[in-house]
């Protein structure tokens, strides 16, 4: 009896795997993807240490749209209108070229193998670990989408950087992902820039805000709406290229970037998380780190479902 039902857990386990990604999936078919992701992004990131924040956001967005399916990657075609342009993403969104690169290399050593879906994650590992955070075992085994949906990328499923709480919580909450999650993944905004248009409305018309932090970013983002929206800021003030707990410290001091940061601690419960966090690098980083696992746990397309793309920007 014992041994029939030992059978049947492990029959069980064994068709759900199937559908499941984990990180062997190209062990056997492309045994040098790994190396070759790595050496492309080492040089991007090498040349201009933001390309890293950059590649590690492109996951973030492409996961919150309809899962992590490659979709974000997708140029306009006649049939459909692709998810750049899209609110969250246009003129702001950026390290496409990167992922045409690393495509190109991927497809000469192992043609029509390796996902658009599965580079990004791998990219968004390595980002964080080139920029001193944390690495973590990348699971694989995603397919790309067909098609991509501009309306859902418009539709709010990417928080706004003005949101509440209540809201960054609700967002991330949809997609699976708890509050501990929501607050552990923002730390990802201790690289990277935002737009003087994202911060605008915090600089000028927050009081949560140490007033020396804000005169200063006032410097390079002026008052006016439409003037100056594209200059850009560190969202972490002290160590912008590195992915250290940095950012939980700023915010202790009132010194979040954008509203949707400075909303994780302002007499919310959330406060203890930031708290937490900027005590412990360990903690950041190894609660960031399975984290971003689950992220990439979004929906993914498996099986027959989907495609492999030969070009990022176009379904076969
Ligand atoms: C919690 C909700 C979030 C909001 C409201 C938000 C919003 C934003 C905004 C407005 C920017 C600046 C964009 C620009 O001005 O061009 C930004 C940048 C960035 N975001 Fe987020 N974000 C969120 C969560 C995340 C997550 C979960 C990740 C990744 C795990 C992430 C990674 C980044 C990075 C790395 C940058 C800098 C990109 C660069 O310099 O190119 N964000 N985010
Ligand atoms: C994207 O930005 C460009 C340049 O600012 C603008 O012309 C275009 O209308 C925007 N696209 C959408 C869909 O809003
Ligand atoms: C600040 O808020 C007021 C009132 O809502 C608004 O009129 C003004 O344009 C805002 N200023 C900025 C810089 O966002
Ligand atoms: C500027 O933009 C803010 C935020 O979108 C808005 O609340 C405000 O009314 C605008 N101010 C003017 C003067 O147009």
């Amino acid at each position: 009896m014992l041994k029939v039902v030992l059978l049947m857990m492990i029959m069980m386990l064994g068709s759900q795997s199937e559908a499941q990604l984990n990180s062997d999936f190209y062990k056997e078919s492309c045994p040098s993807l790994f190396h070759v992701v790595r050496r492309v992004v080492h040089r991007a990131v090498a040349r201009e240490p933001r390309m890293g924040a950059s590649l590690l956001r492109l996951f973030f967005h492409d996961c919150f749209v309809n899962g992590c399916d490659g979709s974000l990657l997708l140029d306009d075609t006649p049939s459909f209108l692709g998810e750049k342009t899209a609110g969250p993403s246009n003129n702001s969104v950026r390290g496409y070229e990167v992922i045409d690169k690393i495509k190109f290399k991927v497809e000469k050593i192992c043609p029509g193998i390796v996902s658009c879906a599965d580079i990004l994650a791998i990219t968004a590992r390595d980002s964080v670990l080139l920029l001193g955070g944390p690495g973590w075992s990348v699971k694989l085994g995603r397919r790309d989408s067909t098609t991509a949906n501009f309306a859902a990328a418009n539709s709010g499923v990417i928080p706004s950087p003005a949101s509440t709480l209540n809201n960054l919580i609700n967002r991330f909450r949809a997609q699976g992902l708890s509050t501990r999650d929501m607050v552990v993944l923002s730390g990802a905004h201790t690289i990277g820039k935002a737009k003087c248009v994202t911060f605008r409305n915090r600089i000028y018309n927050e009081s949560n805000i140490n007033p020396s932090f804000a005169m200063s970013r006032r410097k390079s983002c002026p008052a006016a709406n439409g003037s100056g929206d594209n200059k850009v800021a560190n969202l972490d003030v002290r160590s912008p290229e590195m992915f250290d707990h940095s950012y939980y410290k700023q915010l202790l001091g009132n010194k979040g970037l954008l509203t949707s940061d400075q909303v994780l601690f302002n007499n919310g419960p959330t406060d203890s998380l930031v708290v937490a966090y900027s005590h412990s690098l360990r903690a950041f980083h190894r609660d960031f780190a399975r984290a971003m696992v689950k992220m990439g746990d979004i929906s993914p397309l498996t099986g027959s479902n989907g495609q492999i793309r030969h070009n990022c920007r176009r379904p076969n």
